[in-house]
């Protein structure tokens, strides 16, 4: 028997009790003629006490970190004890051991706070994965899992398994190929996700799916985003948008119960996506706090767009503000006393490359009532105050505004109230927030090729009062400069976002499931009746034999195991990523492969001798 206990298991209650243990050196520490071992494996930290004999055995056969070592022996309850590890109160008296594989020095120590760099440690991720910090990533997940996996089951649904080798599912990336040597010339994609194959588990009437998959983009990489990544994905039929809210935030509800001990009772805040972009500058808005955007120039009016609101800056002759396309004001509780040094250093931050505005003005709201700002010259107590209160700022705020391009500025305005909420502590960790973003429009304009795309995938449904807009227009766009005035612009899709902390954690629709519609979408985005039936012909034909009504989510499982975990970078919670160009440093993939192999794959092909290729 290699061991009777785990380096994580053995209390005072045991003191006396005969063991056998099997683990990692993490330390070893000489004193004198005795030696303190640290015996590590998945589940702890085990002191070892090599007396006076045994300890002359070590110096015949030292021992090095990560060697793995085999001790037999009795547990005794220590005299000094350390309350900071779990089996802190005991120790074992080893009477024998037995090195069962040595270990070279590692490249990097096997603690919290290593020293080894990001490249080091992704190289020997095998050795990093030993970290207790990355075990704790990683037991978070695998909790996150088995929560949501346990909630599913509770609700029927059923665990199934799809394809990865397929033709192209668009979900708005670059498709991963794989070339197939029984068909030359011809490629498998592998899914962005199981989206087609979900719907034809409806139409199946497998009616309540689900699946923690892995999914595949060619995409660029950014902290939150890896080529693949795992989702938790879902569908069900016969049911409205309503029928899937409810459900899912059921499941997170559970997940945060589960995982860490939060009772989420609180509603799950809604808001449209104009809402959103209106309010918050962004589709993902982190509503920990406040801070709403005020545009200076013109107010949002559900459902009517946008009603003019000029005059609380027109006529006072400043230029900046008067030829922007947009201005927005951000109110910042409490900083009203901001030093010079201190906006400045705001303004450069505008600046920056990242962020792309030509200046920052501010206002001062002073505890007393009086206003300062940096365009005085223009603007009297009286108009200031209106833009201040238009902002909801209270006297000891400061308030921020950003004038230029719409896009631009809108993100900008979005990106600065994100960096101060940060300066400001407001966006704390161990606070969550749920947010439902809703009504997004259901076309996006790609100037490119001037054309609609899907803003969700080609099959998001309309919303019903929108499917007659949609197929009574003509989707051709006349003039591009006016894209925004055709009445494809304004169509709604029945999709949803779920936003946790200001990250989306899972999207999802209602989808079309009539065969007219589904058509009707796809010449929409420009695709020709025959590339809609090369493309889809087995979802159209699928639709003809009694699709349901269906709709569904996917979550992205990666991204909220980071956030549940405190952390920005879904990296550490897999157990082996990539790095940001998308390689794996420790296999070295992807790599170059033999002109054999290519041959055979029919990727290149063999000429005569001498001929080029
Ligand atoms: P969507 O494309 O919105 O929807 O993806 C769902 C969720 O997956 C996560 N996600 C990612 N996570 C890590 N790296 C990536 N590259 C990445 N891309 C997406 C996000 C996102 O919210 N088939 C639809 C779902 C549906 O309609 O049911 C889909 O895939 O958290």
């Amino acid at each position: 028997m290699y061991r009777t206990h785990t380096c994580g298991e053995l209390r005072k209650e045991h003191n006396g009790l005969e063991i056998v243990l099997a683990g990692w050196v993490q330390t070893v520490r000489k004193f004198g003629s005795i030696s303190f071992i640290d015996l590590r494996d998945r589940y702890g930290v085990t002191q070892l006490l090599f007396g006076e004999e045994l300890n002359k055995e070590l110096t015949e056969s030292p021992l090095g970190r990560e060697y793995v070592l085999q001790v037999r022996g009795t547990v005794s309850e220590r005299s000094s004890k350390n309350a900071n590890l779990a089996t802190g109160d005991i120790e074992i008296n080893v009477r024998s051991f037995s090195i069962l594989n040595k270990s070279v020095t590692p490249p990097f120590t096997i603690q919290d706070d290593t020293d080894g760099g990001d490249d080091l440690r992704m190289k020997y991720r095998y050795l990093d994965l030993r970290r207790q910090a990355v075990k704790k990533n990683l037991e978070l997940r695998y909790a996150v899992g088995r929560a949501a996996r346990n909630y599913l089951h509770e609700h029927q649904f059923m665990d199934l398994e799809t394809p990865f080798l397929i033709k192209s599912t668009p979900e708005g990336a670059r498709d991963f190929v794989v070339p197939s040597r029984m068909n030359p010339g011809q490629f498998y994609a592998l899914p962005q996700s199981p989206q087609t194959f979900k719907q034809l588990l409806m139409v199946s009437g497998y009616d309540r799916y689900y699946q923690i998959v892995k999914c595949f983009r060619d995409e660029d990489l950014r902290a939150d985003r890896q080529p693949e990544f795992t989702q938790i994905d879902c569908e069900m039929s016969f049911v409205e948008q309503e029928d899937i809210l409810s459900m899912f935030e059921g499941m997170i509800r559970h997940i945060f119960r589960e995982v860490k001990g939060i009772d989420y009772s609180e509603k799950v805040v809604r808001m449209t996506w104009e809402e959103a972009m209106w309010q918050y500058g962004n589709d993902k808005p982190d509503i920990r706090f406040g801070m709403k955007i005020l545009n200076l120039k013109s107010a949002f009016v559900a459902d009517g767009g946008q009603v003019a609101r000029g005059e609380l800056i027109a006529g006072a002759g400043f230029g900046v503000f008067d030829q922007a396309e947009t201005v927005l004001a951000i109110a910042v509780p409490g900083c009203s006393e901001y030093t010079r040094k201190q906006t400045d250093e705001l303004t450069e931050w505008v600046k920056r490359p990242q962020i792309g505005m030509q200046g920052l003005v501010t206002i001062r709201y002073n505890q007393d009532g009086s206003l300062k700002s940096s365009v005085d010259k223009f603007f009297g107590q009286d108009k200031l105050k209106a833009i201040a209160e238009a902002a909801g700022a209270e006297p000891g705020d400061l308030l921020l505004i950003l004038a230029g391009r719409e896009e631009r500025t809108r993100k900008a305005t979005s990106e600065l109230r994100l960096e101060m909420g940060k300066r400001l502590g407001l966006r704390r960790e161990n606070e969550f927030k749920l947010l439902w973003v809703l009504d997004f429009p259901l076309f996006e304009y790609a100037e490119e090729d001037n054309r609609w795309v899907a803003r969700h995938h080609p099959f998001t449904s309309p919303k019903p009062s929108d499917i007659p807009v949609m197929i009574g227009n003509d989707p051709r766009i006349a003039d591009a400069d006016k894209y925004l005035e055709h009445p494809y612009a304004r169509i709604k899709a029945n999709a949803y976002d779920m936003v946790l902390n200001g990250n989306e954690i899972g999207g999802g629709s209602i989808r079309i499931y009539q065969r007219e519609l589904q058509e009707r979408m796809f010449a929409a985005l420009g695709m020709s009746k025959e590339e809609a039936l090369h493309k889809f012909g087995f979802l159209l034909g699928a639709f003809e034999y009694g699709a349901p009504p269906h709709g569904g989510i996917a979550f992205g499982f990666d991204r909220l195991c980071a956030i549940l975990g405190g952390s920005e970078s879904i990296r550490d919670f897999i157990a082996f990523p990539k790095n940001n160009s998308g390689r794996d440093v420790m296999l070295d993939a992807p790599a170059t492969i033999d002109k054999k192999q290519l041959i055979e794959l029919g990727i290149i092909s063999i000429r005569p001798e001498g001929e080029q290729s």
